[in-house]
């Protein structure tokens, strides 16, 4: 009983700011219900598996690119170089149109509607590093197993 109260306290003194980490398949039915499974040909499994190496599906994740000084933003790590705008990035095109912040929120809309925006570009999914390395070409139906993608609430 003591350790359940000091679990449910460490949750609890959780600040909001840390923000949201999808599970698994919370992560497929929202991409799902968010139209990205078959998107310009790349099933859910892709979008589940390359979300997972990009972010380990933290809505906050942030990395600095040294190489051109530019940030990568979000459950999809999208790229202030080219798609967002944070103020800070030499020569941003801000091709999705948006606050770089919008990015990080704990709905993923923003970060979906977004990434659609990025795969339409000839490169498609050849534009997230992790799905080169990590998704391209494999088996990636495990990334989806067990999970209820008809799920309804959103
Ligand atoms: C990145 O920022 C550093 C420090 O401000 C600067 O020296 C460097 O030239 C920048 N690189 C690019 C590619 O903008
Ligand atoms: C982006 O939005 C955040 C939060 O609303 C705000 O604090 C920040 O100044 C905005 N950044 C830019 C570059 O407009």
């Amino acid at each position: 009983m003591k350790t359940l109260l000091l679990i449910l306290g460490a949750f609890l003194t959780l600040p909001a700011s840390d923000g949201k980490v999808f599970e698994r398949c919370e992560f497929a039915a929202r991409a799902k219900s968010l139209g990205l499974d078959g998107f310009r040909g790349y099933s859910l499994p892709n979008w589940v598996c390359t979300a997972f190496h990009e972010s380990r599906f933290n809505t906050r994740a942030t990395n600095f690119n040294r190489i051109d000084n530019s940030t990568d933003y979000g459950i999809l790590q999208i790229n202030s170089r080219w798609w967002c705008f944070d103020g800070k990035t030499p020569r941003s095109k801000n091709a999705c149109g948006i606050n770089c912040s919008e990015l990080m929120t704990d709905d993923i809309t923003a970060s979906v509607i977004c990434a659609k925006r990025v795969v339409s570009d000839p490169a498609g999914m050849g534009a997230w590093v992790a799905w080169r390395n990590y998704c391209q070409g494999r088996d990636l139906s495990e990334w989806i197993k067990g999970c209820r993608l008809d799920a309804i609430g959103f």
